[in-house]
């Protein structure tokens, strides 16, 4: 079992071998801060827990599209799965092979197919700052995930236009409930995503042959963060089946990309949420002949990569009594990390040097221990949503104090906004006893679009 990434010792949290108060004093607050090792460690450990089915792993960028976090991945081995033509330039600045990268999304527009299929129609064609050799023979990305009849048609035209042929896996929706958030469920006939599976034989026909659109697979992503592994089998079992039926009808299906979704444990679940290996335990079995058949499977995951390798470091800015609780005000917020105010999200909490000299043995809430105090942890955005953590059983905080937040690492910064023109934070990722700052704070002059003069006026 591979060490935890963020640990006490002698009653200071640090990252991997830095101590958090040295890093706050360094790069300042709010910051995100990633564990190098615990990026890797992720990757590897998912690599083989799904050895037997050799799959094609896309690491969904969404969840955090870090360049430094990106290049370490991709570096690993890893495809990137991005869902726009933002995300698509970004892995391709991070260094990915364009075949190594899928492009899923809703509403995928004209421009964004177009430099997908053709590097001349990169928004940064021209631009300084970026190799134009590299980016002039990038050439088309893997494919496209397919989500609606009208989308494929889109795809054809540009792709005939530029006169090239766009390969594509059509994301079908599976109607199986994924027993996640609401506002996270992909999966079931009343969610946007994907085309009711029952369409697929009367697309894959009307594609056959076709010169501009070669239709290769069927994708289907259930939702996000999904605790077990029963939703997949349940959909592999639908999804499989239509494989067996296109097939018979002669067409070649020979993707399958069962999305990402799997869940890791943020401390409050109910039940355990399964690891990489039930994940796999699972669904190796449900594909493996299919595999051995000549299938290739792809996974698409984002959180069980990075989700754990991330914490947010806050400092306290303000304490209110209010009735039996204490409001701690920090300068992290909902702009920071959005997901307790969205979706009602639960991430562990606990001070970086906690003053009782409590630590905590995981991240399980500790109840009724004398000293602790129930705490709201809350930001400087006026909205009442704005909280990171509500009701805790805190040790008792100081003005100044360092809060982290964890299992930030997947959709925190990648989901931060600059609401109440608060600028972005900065992010830090650490290696053995060595801190690198991946981004610097965003300050209010970048913020208002302000050039700073070389003279400071
Ligand atoms: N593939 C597709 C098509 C997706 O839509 C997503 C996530 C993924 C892969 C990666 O899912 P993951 O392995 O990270 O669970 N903001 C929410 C999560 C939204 C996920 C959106 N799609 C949150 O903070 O929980």
């Amino acid at each position: 079992m591979a060490t935890e990434p963020f640990q006490f010792h002698d009653g200071i949290l640090y990252a991997e071998g830095v101590d958090l108060r040295t890093l706050a004093d360094s790069f300042g607050t709010p910051t995100y801060v990633y564990s190098a090792r615990r990026i890797e460690e992720n990757y590897q450990r998912l690599v083989r827990a799904f050895e037997p089915l050799r799959p094609h792993i896309a690491y969904a960028a969404k969840a955090n599209g870090n360049q430094v976090i990106l290049r370490l991945l991709i570096g690993l081995g890893a495809g990137i799965d991005v869902v726009s033509g933002g995300e698509l330039e970004r892995a391709f600045l991070a260094g990915a092979p364009m075949e190594r990268v899928t492009f899923a999304g809703t509403g995928k527009t004209e421009a964004e197919i177009r430099a997908a299929l053709e590097p001349g129609c990169s928004p940064l064609a021209g631009c300084a700052g970026v190799d134009q050799t590299r980016l002039s023979q990038r050439g088309r990305i893997g494919y496209f995930n397919v989500e609606s009849e009208g989308e494929l048609e889109r795809i054809a035209n540009v792709a005939e236009e530029l006169g090239t042929r766009a390969v594509c896996c059509l994301r079908v929706n599976p109607n199986v409930d994924a027993r996640t958030h609401k506002y996270t469920t992909t999966g079931k006939k009343e969610n946007k995503f994907g085309l009711d599976i029952r369409l697929a034989p009367r697309i894959f026909e009307a594609w056959r042959g076709n010169r501009s659109l070669a239709l290769v697979g069927l994708h289907f992503h259930l939702g996000s963060p999904i605790a077990t592994p029963s939703p997949y089998v349940e959909a592999l079992d639908v999804v499989m089946r239509m494989i067996d039926e296109l097939q018979k009808a002669g067409h070649e299906v020979s993707v399958l990309n069962i999305g990402g979704g799997f869940g890791i444990a943020y401390g409050h679940e109910p039940q355990s949420v399964s690891t990489p290996e039930e994940f796999a335990a699972a669904i190796v079995p449900v594909l493996h002949s299919r595999v051995e058949q000549g299938l290739r499977v792809h996974l698409e995951p984002g959180r069980v990569l990075v989700g754990d390798a991330g914490i947010l470091v806050t400092r306290v800015q303000y304490l209110k009594e209010s009735g039996a609780k204490t409001f701690a005000i920090c300068d992290a917020g909902m702009h920071t990390l959005i997901r307790p105010a969205l979706y009602g999200a639960y991430h562990f909490v606990w001070p970086v040097a906690p003053s009782s000299g409590i630590v905590p043995q995981g991240k399980w809430p500790l109840q009724n221990l004398p000293g602790l105090r129930s705490t709201d942890l809350v930001g400087p955005i006026c909205e009442s949503s704005d909280f990171l953590a509500q009701e805790r059983q805190l040790p008792p905080l100081r003005v100044g104090d360092l809060v982290a937040v964890f299992d930030s690492g997947a959709y925190g910064m990648s989901m931060a906004s600059t609401y109440n023109d608060q600028p972005l934070p900065a992010e830090v990722l650490v290696r053995g006893g060595g801190m690198e700052l991946i981004t610097p704070r965003q300050s209010v002059a970048d913020l208002l679009g302000v050039a700073r003069s070389a003279r400071g006026g």
